[in-house]
Order: structure tokens, then sequence, then C-alpha cells
């Protein structure tokens, strides 16, 4: 079955063939449902990939309608052919001209254009598509915002239950957009962990798509990488800036790079990875600081940018990992200065961009003042997220 409206991508064969533990190495088996590992830590996709691949690859992408599933083969999907299909994928990456620190070649990589209105399209439709291939009959996951809505979505296109739980000081808009899509919605706890707990506690069989508990929505969020590569013309920018909750984005980015490469498809440096997060929420921020390898749990997250409310990621030593190796930094931004930035980039820049958008930019702009981003460097800016999507 094939719900979106570009079927018939000729699609080659999946270069999958694995998992293999982000943590210890030990590799398990691709089709069977995976959540997290013997180790407790995040399962990750394996490609058997080489050289060889590449230009045909690349070649074939040319025929293929612009949307994540140009790249099957190296998606997880056993049936790619008969995907659930929402349109995901393919947005836009745009130069800004004003509105940006001058001397810098600002590009935003605008996801709000995805089903759901967010980029969390990508990694629920791998997550939820999955789970249908391998036998769920319903899905579940706690969030405050656009990964609810983007699962509930998904569950309802797959034809699966649909179980989310909210925090109870979530944007109401939520709440009902998960319920328009026919999720069971849990309205408990003051936090993601106490709303989680909640969940946990509710009977039935549902599969659990939380951040990284499982290993495909990092598989849709490397699209965003795939994407950047090829709309740049097979090159990569300086520095990537991320705003960071769970951190899928960045973990499924480096991936997809070392993918390219593995193709011989990619050299060179590679960007610098940028997590920006929330000053009353920055526990990655805080981690790097301090050279931990892991980041421990932030006390008490207090911000109204929902997606960046996340006091504990579970792939936080990956987070950090690739922060470290791409020589990239992290930055922790101020609640206050969030609204006047959505303002002035709607007023000097025509765009729109939800908070986590303007908490991105705004940490282009304090590395940009600190001088660690220089004149004629090429930044990727990820705006994430419609601001409708919170009411
Ligand atoms: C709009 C938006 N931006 C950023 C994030 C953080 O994304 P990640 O979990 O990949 O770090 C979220 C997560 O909920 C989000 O909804």
């Amino acid at each position: 079955m094939t719900t979106g409206s570009e079927p018939g991508l000729g699609l080659g064969e999946r270069w999958a063939d694995a998992l293999v533990c982000s943590k210890t190495g030990e590799v398990g088996e691709l089709d069977r449902p995976a959540f997290l590992s013997p180790a407790g830590a995040p399962w990750l996709v394996r490609y058997r990939l080489d050289r060889s691949l590449g230009e045909a690859f690349k070649a074939a992408l040319a025929g293929r309608p612009w949307s994540l599933w140009r790249y099957a083969e190296l998606l997880p999907l056993r049936d790619a052919e008969g995907r659930v299909d929402l349109g995901e994928g393919g947005t836009p990456l745009v130069r800004l001209e004003r509105g940006v620190p001058a001397g810098i070649d600002v590009w935003l990589k605008e996801e709000s254009g995805n089903p759901a209105g967010s980029f969390k399209a990508r990694g629920l439709s791998l997550a939820v598509n999955r789970a249908r291939e391998l036998g769920a009959t319903g899905v579940q996951l706690a969030s405050a915002g656009n990964a609810a809505i983007a699962m509930s979505a998904y569950a309802a296109a797959a034809g699966l239950r649909c179980r989310v739980a909210v925090p109870v000081d979530a944007p109401t808009t939520v709440v009902e957009r998960c319920r328009l899509h026919g999720a069971e919605v849990i309205v408990a706890g003051s936090n993601l962990a106490e709303s989680g707990l909640e969940l946990s506690r509710r009977e039935g069989e549902f599969w659990e798509l939380s951040t990284l508990k499982e290993p495909y929505r990092a598989e849709g969020k490397k699209t965003m990488g795939l994407e950047i590569v090829e709309q740049l013309g097979w090159s990569l920018p300086d520095w990537i800036i991320y705003p960071t909750g769970g951190g899928t984005g960045i973990v499924g980015m480096q991936k997809a790079f070392d993918e390219l490469e593995a193709l011989g498809l990619l050299s060179g440096p590679r960007p610098r990875f940028v997590a920006v997060q929330m000053a009353g929420c920055a526990p990655i921020v805080r981690a790097f600081e301090q050279r931990l390898d892991h980041a421990p749990p932030w006390e008490q997250p207090e911000s109204r940018v929902w997606g960046l409310r996340v006091p504990k990621a579970i792939g936080d030593f990956l987070i950090l990992r690739a922060l470290r190796e791409s020589d990239g930094t992290a930055v922790a931004v101020e609640e206050s200065r969030i609204g006047r930035e959505q303002e002035r980039l709607a007023r000097e820049a025509g765009v729109l961009v939800g908070p986590e958008g303007a908490a991105a930019m705004l940490g282009l702009r304090s590395l940009t003042e600190a001088g660690r981003i220089e004149a004629g460097q090429r930044v990727v800016v990820f705006q994430t997220g419609h601001p409708g999507n919170y009411g």
C-alpha cells in the first residue's frame, strides 16, 4: 500500500543488513522487533556499502521524486514500494540574504513543510513503517509536541492504534491535533519522564517509539543530511546548527555522512555540528562544557520551547561524540530572546520560524559574535517545526 502521491519510485534493493549496538558494537538481527540493545543503548542500522555502489546510486537519484524515499537503498524498509508515505522529506534549503550576520553564507533547512508540520515526520514515518512491517498493531510514545503529532498522523495512515502521553502543560493544540488523528492522549506528569512513566503503566500491545529507543527514527532523520549534501551540489557546509532535544538529527546526519563517504560520494572535512539548547534545559551544553562523555539529567527543566525541553537524552553519548569528533560546539540561548528573534526573522528575512528554529538562529548569532563562525563560511541552520503546531 502506498498512500502518498508518488508511487513507483523505481527504488533499488535495500543495503541494510544488521543492527549494531551503538555502545558495544554487538550485532543484532535486522528484521525483528528491536528496542534498546542488551547494553541498554540505541541500536543503529548497518548497511553493506562500498565505493563501487556510489556512482550508480547517485545516477539513480536523478530519476526519483524529491522525497526522503529517493534514498531507499540507504533506508531500512524491507518493502519500500509498499510504504506508508505522506510526502515526508524533500524540504527546501533556502539561502537567507537578509536578517543574518554579515559575511556569513547562511542556509535555512526549512522543515515545517513536512507532513504534520515538522521534521519529526521523517523519523516517525520510518519508525511507524518499520513497526507495521514487523507486525506491530499499536505504537506509543511520550512527547510534549511535534513527535506526538507526527506519530499520530503516521499511525492513522498505517492503520495502527496510537497512544501518546503529554505533560500537563503541553500546548492544547498538540492534544487536539493528536486526537484529531485518532490517538488516545494521556495528559499526565510535569515532564517527559513522568509522562513516560504513566505510559508504561498502561495495558496493551503498543510498541514504544520514543527517541532512539528504537533504531528507525534516526534513519529517517538521517535523510536531512543526505538532502543537504545533494542540495549543496554534493558538498558539505562548514557548520550545521541544530536545535537539540533528544539529538536524533545530529546522530542521524553524522551517520548519513559516514555512509556517503563509504559509498565514495563525499570526502574532505566534515561540518562542525552545533547543538543549541535552552538555558533552562541544557544538559548537552553543560556536559560538553564539562568534557563529560554522558550528560547527567537536567534537574528542573524550564522552557516553553517544547522540542528542547528534554532533560535526559538516551543518545547523549552519541551527540557529545558527534560534537567533539566534528570539532563542533554546544550553545545555550536565553528563553526571553526567542519571541523577539521569531519576529525579527519574519520582518527582516521573510521567514516564519518556530521557537526551536529561532533558538538555532540565536546560536548562529552568538557564535558569530564570539568569532567562532567566520566570514565566508557556509552554515546550515535547522528550522525544524511550524510555530502553529503549538497554537
Ligand atoms: C520543532 C522541534 N525542533 C527540535 C526538536 C529536537 O529534536 P531532536 O530530538 O532531534 O534533538 C524537537 C523535538 O521535539 C522539535 O519538536
